[in-house]
Parts: C-alpha cells; structure tokens; sequence
C-alpha cells in the first residue's frame, strides 16, 4: 500500500528526521547542563536495522523524500554510515543530510559523502575560541572549523551553518559570522532560540528576534528577498550585496512557518513526534518489536500524524513546554 502522512489541516508531512543519539559532546548552555542529561538506556534505542527499516516504510509507503539525521550529535553514533548506505539504497532515493556539531565531521565527510549523503548543516555560535568554551562548556572551535572545511571539501554542499544568537552573549558576533560565512562559501542561518531548553531557562524578552538580525545585517549589507521557492523551508533567506550567497533567518517564534509545516520526526527511543512542539508521541519501537508488519506501522505513523496541532503554540496562554529538551526529540 502507498500512502502519505497527511493532517487533518491538510499538510503533507514528506520531511523525516530521524534523532541517532541523544547524547552529545558538547553542552551548549542552551541545550543542557553541564553534567549532561539522563541518557537513555541500551535496549530503549532503535538498533541500525530498526532504524533503517522504520524509514524504509516512511520513503517506500509514506512517500517521505527527505531524510534528516539529527541528535544529540549524530556523529556519535556508531553505525551512522552504515544507516546512511542503507538509506541511500533505497528507491525511490531520499535526499539524505545531517546537522551535526561538526566535530569528527572532517574525518567521516569522505565516507558519509561515498555512502549517499548529500549535504550538512553545523552549529556554529561563535569564532571567539573563549566564548565557544564559555558557551559549550568545551574547548573544540578548531575542531568544529577544520569539521567545516572537511565537508566541503568531501563535497557534502551546500554546507549551512546554524547559528542561535543570544541577546549579551553572542549577538555581537552575527556580522562577523557572516563576513565568515561569505568568504568562506556557507550559507549561513540566524537562529531564533525557543523554548527547547532542558533547564526551561528560555525567556521571549531576552531572545533576539528576527528584526533585530536582519537590522543588524542591513547596517553592513544590502538584504534582498531570495525570489527562490521556500518549501517548508525553516529559514527565510536574502541575497546578500547582489548574490549569489545568501543569509538565511530561521524566525520559528515570530514568524512561525507551522502553516507549511512538511516534518515528521523520529526519536532514537522509537517515537513518532508530529512536531518539535508536541505533548505527545506514538511508540513505534513497541509496535516494531511485538512483530507488527510493515502495513501497520505505516498505519499506525499516519494515525500519529493526523491529528498534528495547527501550530506550536508559543504565544498561547497555556503553552507548556515539552517534556523532551532539544537533544532528546533530535532537533
Ligand atoms: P534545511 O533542509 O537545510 O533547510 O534544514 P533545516 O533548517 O530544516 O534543519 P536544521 O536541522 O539545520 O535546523 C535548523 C533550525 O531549524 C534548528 O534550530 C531547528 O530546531 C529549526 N527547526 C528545524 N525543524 C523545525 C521545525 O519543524 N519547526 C521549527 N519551529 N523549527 C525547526
Ligand atoms: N532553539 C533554537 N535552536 C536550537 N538549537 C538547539 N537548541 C535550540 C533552541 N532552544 C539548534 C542547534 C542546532 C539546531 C539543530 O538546533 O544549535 O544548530
Ligand atoms: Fe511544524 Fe511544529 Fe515546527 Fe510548527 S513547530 S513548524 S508545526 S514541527
């Protein structure tokens, strides 16, 4: 049987992101703590062949077309290239990419580009080598920067960068990330931060929005609206001084994109996530292991997905952040 995952509001869920891990190492302030979180145990994660089978009968019955691997730190996990062939084999073939913090990136890139891997996006905060310890409790910018230059040369482009800019922290910094990004051929991504954090430290007055980036880069550039076809696409982007490079802003809190919203996610513990914002999960990894066939698991993913909320509902009254901080739904 071939299906889609539709909602009841009509939206076509075609983008799958799959979380590989949910440890990481790093500990980005905005994330976790510096002791890291309880990690899940051995037998709560997908093994490689259940993972590879959950998204075979997303792309081959559900009419998924692109596979994003996420974390925690994807690169962590062990069978990450072997899941990539895998998924590369499949037909019809996904579009297959990675967001990763880029350590170790440089030494696998040659590898994930031979197994099918199309492309990368890395975090990237800072180029202040202090600043990237105070800020991810780890002494590792050289090992994110030569991560960076390793994709491009495997060929893993475009490379993206994310970037959260937080207000007295790093905001300072967004000019000098892009004269980066420019002379370095990454498109680059201004992040709004939301409300994801597992210490619930997030607060709207002191994020910096959308208008304040564009403000901050219009005082250097000349901004102009990218005439090319957004999709479901997170980030807005602007040609920057004429093009062709682009700078993209990922505005999820003040300009939230639910309305064309084409995600579905996958937990590393096996659990559907209709989206990032979501109270509730659907186990898969249960119904996999009690020996359901391929046509109820498809079933099952496309009961999970209807009934996914209209919108992530941040400015409402009774919003409530989700139980699973960033690293743990896979970002
Ligand atoms: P591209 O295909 O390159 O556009 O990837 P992407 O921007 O969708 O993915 P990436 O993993 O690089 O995510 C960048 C930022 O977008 C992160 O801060 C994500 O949390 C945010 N983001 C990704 N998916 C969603 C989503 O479904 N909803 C919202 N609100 N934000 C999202
Ligand atoms: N808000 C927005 N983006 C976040 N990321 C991590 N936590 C948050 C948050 N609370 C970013 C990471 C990475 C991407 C997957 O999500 O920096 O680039
Ligand atoms: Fe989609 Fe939810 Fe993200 Fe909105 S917040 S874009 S509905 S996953």
């Amino acid at each position: 049987t071939a299906g889609v995952l539709v909602d009841r509001h009509g939206r076509v869920a075609r983008s799958l992101r799959v979380s590989l891990t949910d440890k990481c190492n790093l500990r980005c302030t905005y994330c976790m703590p510096a002791e890291g979180l309880p990690w899940l145990a051995g037998p709560q994660l997908l093994d490689d062949d259940e993972v590879i089978r959950l998204i075979r009968i997303a792309v081959r019955r559900l009419g998924v077309t692109e596979v994003r691997f996420t974390g925690g730190e994807p690169l962590i996990r062990p069978g990450l290239v072997g899941i990539v062939a895998a998924v590369a084999a499949l037909a019809p073939r996904p579009r297959i990419s990675l967001t990763t913090n880029g350590i170790g990136l440089d030494r696998v890139a040659p590898a994930l580009r031979t197994a099918g891997l199309d492309r990368v996006n890395v975090s990237l905060d800072t180029l202040d080598r202090e600043r990237f310890v105070r800020l991810t409790r780890r002494d590792r910018l050289d090992a994110v920067l030569t991560g960076l230059t390793g994709a491009a040369k495997a060929g893993l482009t475009p490379v993206k960068i994310n970037t959260v800019l937080m207000r007295g922290v790093n905001e300072d910094e967004a000019p000098a990330l892009l004269r980066f990004a420019l002379d370095n051929h990454y498109e680059l991504r201004f992040i709004e931060q939301m409300p994801l954090d597992a210490q619930r430290g997030w607060d709207r007055s002191t994020m910096v929005t959308a208008d304040e980036i564009l403000a901050m880069l219009r005082a250097e550039h000349t901004l102009v609206p990218d005439p090319a076809h957004r999709g479901g696409a997170p980030a807005e982007t602007w040609l920057v001084d004429g093009g062709p490079a682009r700078v993209g802003v990922i505005a999820s809190v003040t300009r939230p994109f639910c309305g064309e919203c084409d995600r579905t996610r996958l937990t590393t513990d096996g659990q559907v996530r209709d989206c990032l914002f979501a109270t509730t999960e659907s186990d898969l990894r249960g119904a996999l292991r009690a020996g359901a066939d391929d046509d109820e698991i498809a079933r099952r993913w496309q009961a999970a997905m209807w009934g996914k909320r209209a919108g992530h509902g941040i400015d409402d009254p009774g919003f409530l952040q989700p139980d699973r901080s960033m690293s743990a739904i896979g970002g």
